[in-house]
């Protein structure tokens, strides 16, 4: 399907639910009172891992399917137990390939009455934990790396905890999340301040819970022992995800799509202000500001420029990067990505992948210290693609195949089943 090229991508499209938001609902829907139902739940294999952390830990969570308009709708219904109501595992926790549950729950286990091992794939035992272990340390956690590498698995003894104030080194909605969570169980107020504000999903979750979280600047601070109740969650799409398909429509020819109900928070939304800064033709209709922000998103074919992306856009758009630089090597002129180190962190080095990958690809593009230069304009070529399991590596290329030369071959397409299972089924229903 990959070699398959198209004449443009017409139509419409809605996509699955936003990652960081369906996993923070399981996780405050487990610790809050009563029933908490969550529609348009993303079912990657991100998100049921944290469902299956909160099963092993004695929360009762069920999926049933409704017939919605048009087509069927899964609703995950989650009885939770309160803040106290968590049981001890009877084995370790596996967090599979998943960051954030492996750092948010660490902050929801390191004050239970019980001890826990929390563990994952080969990626997240690869993956720095020291960024959540210290701070929780410094709240009295016993957290600890076991094989003292900084990395899980972990073994969180569980321990009564100090409220603190953290300054953050980095911009990482992980660690502050990780943090306010923990701060819900310590014993006075908690704070955290980062060098750029961090994607915000934490602090609007927890306050529709029923926390108490003030947002100041770059300083988020919540206060201990709240009543957390059951909600209704509607879960936006993830623009991480329809991220592909506004990268397809703008450089693929003839391209003219509608993505519907894309979640649009500004600590996300800076794919949309660098397609526009790259001469993107892109407009938000129906836009709806209750709660977490939604618009649909109309794309169509434009030709782009190069552009350079740095600071405060950084963290609005840290997962859009590898993506981004595709459009960086379709468009004319020279795009600089700047003050993006924690890209060699995620699910793997996507400095080093990406320059890797577009290079065999026949793009001119240099690693640097901390993101990357691309040359763009010159013509794409088929290549052999290593993913190196990575979903947001694998939908790039999937999407630079759509205008390389020849055929471009995935090492590994099923991996973006970690966040958007339906990927290639969609993609291709909109090729006309
Ligand atoms: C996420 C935060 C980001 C992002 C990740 C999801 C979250 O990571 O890259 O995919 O849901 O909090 P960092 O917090 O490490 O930047």
């Amino acid at each position: 399907m990959l070699s398959e090229k198209t004449k443009g991508l017409r139509g419409e499209i809605t996509i699955p639910g936003d990652k960081s938001i369906s996993h923070r609902a399981v996780m405050l829907g487990a610790i809050s009172q009563g029933r908490t139902e969550i529609r348009n739940f993303l079912q990657g294999a991100d998100c049921l891992s944290t469902i299956q952390c909160f099963r092993s830990l004695g929360i009762e969570i069920e999926k049933k399917t409704e017939a919605g308009k048009g087509c069927d709708e899964d609703i995950i219904t989650i009885y939770g137990k309160g803040l106290e109501g968590l049981s001890a595992p009877s084995h370790p926790l596996d967090a599979g390939n998943s960051g954030t549950t492996t750092r948010l729950i660490s902050g929801i286990l390191s004050p239970q009455p019980f001890d826990t091992i929390l563990t994952g794939d080969a990626s997240i035992k690869s993956r720095p934990m020291k960024r959540i272990i210290e701070p929780l340390a410094l709240m009295g956690a016993r957290i600890q790396s076991m094989k003292d590498n900084g990395c899980a698995p972990l073994q969180i003894q569980g321990t009564p905890l100090q409220g603190i104030h953290y300054f953050s080194p980095i911009a990482s909605a992980q660690v502050k999340s990780a943090l306010l969570l923990a701060g819900l169980y310590a014993e006075g107020e908690t704070s955290v301040t980062e060098p750029i504000l961090s994607r915000n999903h934490s602090e609007i979750m927890l306050c529709t819970f029923g926390a108490e979280v003030k947002s100041e600047g770059t300083t988020a601070t919540i206060q201990p022992r709240p009543h957390l109740e059951g909600q209704k969650i509607l879960v936006p799409g993830d623009i991480s995800s329809a991220a592909y398909f506004i990268a397809a429509a703008l450089l693929v020819p003839g391209s003219d799509l509608i993505i519907r109900n894309v979640g649009i928070n500004p600590t996300r939304d800076g794919i949309l202000r660098v397609a526009q800064a790259m001469g993107g033709n892109i407009r938000l209709e129906n836009k709806n500001d209750k709660g977490e922000p939604t618009a649909d998103l109309h794309v169509s074919y434009s030709s782009l420029k190069g552009t350079i992306i740095q600071g405060e856009l950084i963290p609005t758009l840290i997962d859009e990067l590898p993506i981004i630089a595709i459009m960086a090597a379709a468009a004319q002129g020279t795009t600089e990505i700047r003050d993006a180190a924690e890209l060699k962190v995620k699910e793997s080095n996507r400095i080093d992948v990406m320059t890797k990958n577009l290079s065999a690809m026949g793009c001119r593009i240099t690693a640097t210290e901390d993101g990357m230069i691309i040359q763009g304009g010159s013509p794409l070529h088929g290549a052999s693609i290593q993913t190196h399991k990575d979903h947001r590596i694998a939908m790039s290329f999937a999407i630079a195949s759509l205008i390389a030369e020849g055929e471009t071959l995935l090492d590994d397409k099923s991996c973006v089943d970690i966040s958007y299972p339906g990927f290639y089924s969609d993609l291709e229903a909109l090729m006309k």
